[in-house]
């Protein structure tokens, strides 16, 4: 079948839905998505906006914030099997093992969490928002989980005692030292810009250490026409579409997130037609994922 956005919009019509990309989706779903974000921006757009589906085109723990946010409204994940690895690297349990060995410090979930998890913190927090999350808590000692590199990132603007968890994200730990070495000397004048999910040594060679939107605002107002990309390769699409004058260069070689690119414009056409695949969370969980999320947005 050919898609063009006139079948989209007409389907988004009749089911009262708004469609939702991250930023490292395949290029022909951000372009046909109504909005593209980061992790922060997608959530906060699903629960402001009136419609009453929310396709979402990411990963599940995305969608399931979606849901947690706005629980009268109708998630749909187009694949179901869209995950996040480093996500699926901590469990309930551990949450549970670590409070016993913690008594006293404050837990903060990165938002690249399951539910469950999340409903046992005391408050998320996303890569643009870390920093700022850890500095506002009272307690001194923090248990930062699941990504390792966004707490060590955190634990160097901050004098609160960080206690990482082991996780991490296979996309972004492949970025090596190498690579930043050798592209330095191939572009000298260019900026670098990496994720916080890099490993430490290639974001200490960084010039800026930004979210997937942070790097694009920070690309829209900068006099600098060369960037080289630390993150993954979906970011780029966007970059130069928004940026067709400026030069942007892989950090190396280009960086997938596999299941960010399962979902097809052809799944997200059939998630519109038939309602899969709905996010379904308990009100318990719903209710207790929440409250992290409430206390990180009044920050
Ligand atoms: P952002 O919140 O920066 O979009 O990051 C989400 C993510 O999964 C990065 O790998
Ligand atoms: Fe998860 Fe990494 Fe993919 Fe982001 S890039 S969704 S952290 S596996």
């Amino acid at each position: 079948m050919q898609f063009n956005n006139k079948i989209f919009l007409k389907l988004k019509k009749e089911k009262n839905a708004i469609i939702i990309a991250h930023n490292y989706q395949i290029p022909e779903v951000q372009d046909i998505a109504d909005f593209v974000g980061d992790s922060l921006e997608l959530s906060k757009i699903s629960n402001e906006s009136k419609a009453s589906t929310i396709v979402f085109c990411g990963v599940r723990f995305m969608a399931e914030t979606a849901k947690i946010l706005s629980p009268e409204k109708t998630v749909l994940l187009p694949v179901k099997d869209a995950g996040c690895p480093m996500a699926d690297q901590i469990s309930k349990e551990e949450i549970i093992r670590l409070r016993k060995k913690y008594p006293d410090a404050a837990f903060v979930a990165y938002v690249n969490t399951n539910a469950d998890v999340k409903a046992l913190v005391d408050i998320c927090c996303t890569s643009s928002n870390a920093i700022k999350v850890v500095n506002s808590l009272k307690e001194n000692q923090i248990v930062f989980i699941p990504d390792r590199n966004l707490a060590h990132w955190v634990s160097l603007h901050t004098d609160k005692k960080i206690v990482s968890y082991s996780g991490f994200c296979y996309v972004h730990q492949k970025f090596k030292i190498s690579e930043i070495i050798k592209i330095k000397r191939e572009h000298p004048d260019a900026e670098i810009l990496v994720h916080p999910e890099t490993p430490p040594d290639v974001l200490k060679e960084a010039d800026f250490v930004l979210s997937t939107s942070g790097i694009l605002k920070h690309v829209k107002k900068s006099n600098k026409n060369k960037f080289i990309i630390g993150t993954e390769s979906g970011l780029i699409y966007r970059l130069r579409k928004e940026n067709p004058y400026k030069n942007f260069y892989s950090l190396g070689t280009p960086k997938i997130c596999f299941n960010m690119k399962k979902t097809s414009i052809n799944d997200v056409y059939n998630s519109l037609i038939n309602n899969k695949y709905e996010i379904i969370l308990s009100p318990e969980i719903i209710k207790n994922a929440k409250k992290p999320f409430e206390r990180m947005v009044k920050i």
